[in-house]
């Protein structure tokens, strides 16, 4: 398992809802933990490991010793969204790329945690903000992509760079087709959609 960048296709896949929890999934969320530690974030979508699950965790400490901190949503729904607030974001598939994006300040969040239990949260402040940028992961959606003009005219030329870099990764044979990562895609969706 490792992390993908931009614009690797999978991060345009919308991920389909896990039929259920098992132990191959419990270690699959184990290692996205040990990523998202390892790259220092403090959120990680199964999309961004290239997988087609509706699953994130999230530890906006970003500390692992802070395990009462750490959170898996499966298969996550808002409910609600009140208000809107501003702040910077950072992605792990975007690798030192920042902006402001605005994003509801007040949601109220349903999923399954790890036990199948399905758990209802209100969140605010940076626990809502990771929530957000983790379920637009879920749907193909990154955090650049709700830029206002003039702060998407700030970043074209890095995010120039990480698509000349994919194309480069590409064309050396270390990035399968598009058909091939759909194809993929599919059978993994076969198993555990
Ligand atoms: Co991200």
């Amino acid at each position: 398992m490792e992390i993908i960048h931009y614009p690797h296709p999978t991060l345009r896949h919308k991920a389909k809802p896990l039929k259920k929890v098992d132990a191959e999934l419990k270690q699959m969320i184990a290692q996205m933990f040990e990523l998202m530690y390892e790259h220092e974030g403090i959120g990680l979508a199964a999309t961004q490991v290239d997988l087609p699950y509706r699953v994130f965790v999230l530890n906006i400490t970003g500390n692992r010793e802070q395990t009462d901190e750490e959170h898996v949503f499966i298969n996550p729904v808002i409910s609600h969204r009140k208000g809107h607030v501003e702040d910077t974001e950072g992605c792990l598939s975007l690798p030192k790329v920042y902006a402001p994006v605005r994003r509801a300040a007040n949601i109220v969040v349903s999923a399954f945690d790890l036990s199948g239990k399905q758990v209802t949260l209100e969140a605010s402040e940076l626990f809502a903000r990771a929530i957000q940028h983790e379920i637009d992961h879920l749907d193909g959606v990154m955090f650049i992509d709700r830029l206002t003009p003039s702060q998407e005219l700030k970043i074209k030329e890095q995010v120039r760079e990480f698509e000349d870099r994919f194309q480069r990764l590409r064309q050396a044979g270390a990035i399968p087709s598009d058909e091939a990562i759909a194809e993929r895609l599919k059978e993994l969706e076969a198993k555990r959609t």
